[in-house]
């Protein structure tokens, strides 16, 4: 019986305790964090806040302590004003690295993103953004040198002997065998986008006739087979409405002077028909002239012999 009494007397005390407790603890309601600032994670785990409780605050992450007090007191069941103010860390200037050039016009605090870029003749290997973050600056990045493919030229060798390409700014210097000729520039430099400039010479075989002076006919030529090109297909529905005879002449005139290939079938079956009609025609009226010439001066003849006989 003494312990069934004793354990109610402790059951009482406890909940007048508890009772107390929790009446006394009521005081403040759980605190939250302000502009840029969170509570401690010490400060997360308590669950009552009586009076004159005091906690702490910090800045949020990417933010740091500009001035203020870290701490809030529960007072008469209100917490006090926080005063803690707190501003964008700043990563400051990327740290440099060679032929790296970083473009901080978006600034260098928390959450700026600034642009990476190398110096002409390199390329960025990597991200080619950085962003501020708490911990510092984000993204991996070098500058790598461009370079260009191992050189190469047939019937010649070049000044590079090494297994490694050329990098940007190397000067390739050509030469051919003998019996050939360079063509082109017989220096080049490997360009900033990895390509030779001007482009590679070749050597060609040496001949009467060089190959400079074939090329700009062969370049010559091109507007005039369009020029031609242009007037035959145009000209070709509109010699329909011209007699026959002419039809045949304008068309083989106009087929002389072309050398396209494109059109070029389609003309020849084209003209071909309509020259081989001309062409009779021609004929015709030719033999039919002759005959009237003829048969005339048989007429004369006879004529001229009747009044001498
Ligand atoms: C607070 O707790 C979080 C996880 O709950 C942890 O990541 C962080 O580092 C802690 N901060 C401090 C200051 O201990
Ligand atoms: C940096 O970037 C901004 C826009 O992102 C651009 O307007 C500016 O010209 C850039 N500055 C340089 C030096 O490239
Ligand atoms: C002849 O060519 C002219 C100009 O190209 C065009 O306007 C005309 O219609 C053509 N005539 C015929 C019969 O095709």
């Amino acid at each position: 019986m003494e312990t069934l009494l004793d354990t109610q007397r402790r059951l009482k005390s406890l909940l007048l305790m508890y009772l107390l407790v929790v009446k006394a603890a009521g005081d403040c309601p759980k605190p939250e964090g302000g502009d840029n600032t969170v509570l401690t994670n010490e400060s997360l785990l308590m669950n009552v806040f009586p009076e004159n409780t005091r906690v702490t605050l910090e800045c949020s992450s990417g933010y740091i302590k500009e001035s203020g007090s870290e701490f809030i007191t529960c007072s008469d069941d209100e917490w006090t004003e926080s005063e803690l103010i707190c501003k964008k860390k700043d990563c400051g200037q990327p740290p440099p690295k060679p032929h790296m050039k970083f473009n901080t016009s978006e600034g260098t605090l928390f959450g700026a993103l600034v642009r990476v870029t190398c110096e002409k003749g390199y390329q960025i290997s990597g991200s080619s953004y950085k962003q501020c973050y708490d911990q510092g600056w984000s993204g991996r990045a070098s500058c790598e040198i461009v370079t260009c493919d191992q050189p190469s030229i047939a019937n010649g060798y070049t000044s590079w002997d090494s297994e490694n390409d050329p990098e940007y700014n190397t000067a390739i210097r050509y030469t051919c065998h003998e019996e050939y000729t360079l063509i082109g520039s017989d220096t080049v430099l490997c360009d900033e986008n990895g390509e030779y400039s001007p482009d590679q010479p070749v050597c060609n075989e040496v001949t009467r006739a060089p190959a400079t002076t074939s090329r700009p006919q062969d370049s010559s030529a091109a507007p005039t087979v369009h020029r031609t090109q242009t007037v035959t297909t145009s000209s070709i529905p509109n010699l329909s409405t011209l007699p026959k005879v002419f039809r045949g002449k304008a068309t083989s005139a106009g087929i002389l002077s072309t050398t396209s290939s494109s059109f070029q079938g389609m003309h020849d079956g084209n003209v071909d028909t309509v020259t081989d009609s001309g062409t009779v025609a021609a004929v015709v009226i030719g033999a039919v002239v002759l005959l009237g010439v003829i048969i005339g001066f048989i007429l004369l003849h006879k004529f001229n012999m009747r009044r001498k006989g």
